[in-house]
């Protein structure tokens, strides 16, 4: 079920060496992988930013960041070893002369550790410089190399259909598809990773996780952060670009593949476009009696007041954005026909939780039994624990009746390999599996862009929740009208 691949020497260029995802999760990721012996035996890093900063000084933010991020603690004996990788090239993405730099430095790198020209790009950078960048990598013969050639790539992926695929038209001038690594760092949660072998390791599931036994599925993300000082991308994103288009679809892709049957690696992807494919369309006429769009009033997190969204500094006092969405789906596939998929996720929730959810049919129709009984659940959480749960129900024997028990495994996630170092150790390796492939990404944005019209349109309310809360009312109808409701 996993093909055997081997790591190679190679080079790192991460474009956006002094931002924020760098310091945050790639400088953790890649050092817990050395530490871990994971990373290739050689590799060259070189980290490119505008600011102009010498490999010392540019090693001693890796470090720093270590000592902020690192999920495990930072060991001195190896440290200095694993800086020792890192160079530093200042770089102005609009400057021939900076991709000239870069080559030099990298040629030179190659050669002073007898490594291959086998090259890896790692764009964190503003969506507007990608083209630019992959196209110069291109014109200046970094690309030309004797040798494999990566190119990874943060979300956004476009705006919308169209420009996701302009942005894809140019970027297969100088990267074929299996060459481009996208990142959907949902992908890369263990419990997403997990869900391959959940059926694989448990075969009892297999006969429980049937379509006819199956009421409906829940994915949510719920999140209690706000805006986080993003107003500006996020105004204009809003919840359905930030987290639908992408992670939410994609962990329903992951959810809709792997429960059913067993999946081989190499058939994974073909799997999820099948399922994308069949993800019946919204139409923006009718998307008001599918989808809820709320946004964030003030409330109380926690005990604590906070400011609605368009209070928040940077945002449009005006503002229509959407900081929370539900959707009601169906996906005609024999596996899951007449099986609804429920979706929503949202900032400023009550509590921070990524979870899929499984509800069972209720096949009991004896009604003396049927008293105090509710739906068997199996809940797989994401975040922020590791957690499988079953629900099942137990008579009581002080009271004689029936009362939910829960069957749990969880294991301490504290310690767990984070989503970037998976994933940035797949792409390593070559292993695109938990990557976001062009036909998924293009299909999502066929499916959201009758949506985006309805928002422009106006056909599609705006409901508002105060913060804290579990979200609008709506909500709530959205599966009233299947007899369901969210757990
Ligand atoms: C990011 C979004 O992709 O995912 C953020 O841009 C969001 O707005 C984040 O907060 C959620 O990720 P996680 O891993 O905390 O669930």
């Amino acid at each position: 079920f996993q093909e055997i691949r081997t790591m190679q020497d190679m080079t790192l260029a991460l474009f956006g060496a002094t931002g924020d995802l760098a310091k945050r999760k790639l400088y953790p990721a890649l050092y817990n992988l050395y530490l871990d012996g994971r990373l290739p035996e050689n590799i060259s890093i070189i980290g490119l930013g505008r600011t102009k900063l010498s490999d010392e000084v540019f090693q001693g933010k890796v470090r720093e960041s270590l000592h902020d991020y690192s999920r495990r603690n930072v060991r001195a004996s190896r440290l200095e070893d694993f800086l020792e990788k890192f160079r530093y090239c200042v770089f102005d993405a609009t400057a021939d002369d900076s991709y000239q730099n870069l080559l030099e430095m990298i040629e030179s790198r190659e050669e002073e550790l007898g490594i291959p020209q086998n090259r890896m790009f790692y764009l964190s950078v503003a969506p507007g410089l990608v083209d630019l960048i992959t196209s110069n990598l291109n014109s200046s013969g970094i690309c030309k190399n004797n040798g494999w050639k990566r190119l990874i790539i943060e979300k956004p992926f476009g705006s919308n259909l169209e420009t996701a695929r302009q942005l894809n038209n140019n970027l297969s001038k100088t990267f074929s598809e299996d060459e481009i690594y996208r990142i959907d760092h949902y992908l890369g949660k263990p419990m997403v990773q997990n869900l391959k072998t959940l059926i694989l390791a448990n075969p009892v599931l297999e006969s429980l996780l049937d379509h006819n036994q199956i009421a409906n599925v829940q994915i949510t993300a719920s999140e209690t952060v706000g805006v986080e000082g993003r107003s500006d991308y996020y105004d204009k994103s809003g919840a359905i670009r930030d987290m639908v288009q992408n992670h939410l679809l994609q962990v329903l892709m992951m959810t809709a593949v792997y429960l059913p049957e067993k999946i081989m690696d190499n058939k994974t992807r073909a799997k999820k476009t099948e399922i994308l494919d069949s993800l019946r369309p919204i139409r923006k006429e009718n998307a008001y009696q599918n989808i809820v769009r709320g946004q964030y009033e003030a409330g109380e997190l926690q005990d604590t007041p906070v400011i609605g969204y368009r209070e928040e500094p940077g945002i449009d006092p005006a503002s229509a954005n959407d900081t929370y969405f539900a959707a009601r789906l169906f996906i005609d596939h024999p596996s899951w026909e007449g099986i609804p998929f429920y979706i929503r996720t949202g900032k400023r929730m009550d509590q921070k939780s990524t979870q899929i959810l499984i509800e069972f049919k209720n096949k009991i129709t004896d009604t003396e039994v049927l008293e105090g009984i509710s739906p068997n659940l199996l809940v797989l959480e994401i975040s922020p624990n590791e957690n499988i749960s079953m629900r099942m129900n137990m008579k009581d024997p002080s009271s004689n009746r029936f009362k939910p028990a829960w069957i749990n495994f969880s294991t301490n996630a504290e310690n767990h390999p984070e989503a970037y170092e998976l994933l940035l150790h797949d792409a390593m390796l070559g292993n695109s599996t938990f990557f976001a492939h062009w036909k998924e990404v293009e299909l999502s944005w066929k499916w959201i862009d009758p949506l985006l019209e309805a928002y422009q349109q106006e056909l599609l309310p705006l409901y508002f929740y105060p913060a804290g809360s579990t979200g609008p009312e709506a909500a709530d109808l959205l599966l009233e009208k299947d007899q369901h409701k969210w757990w």
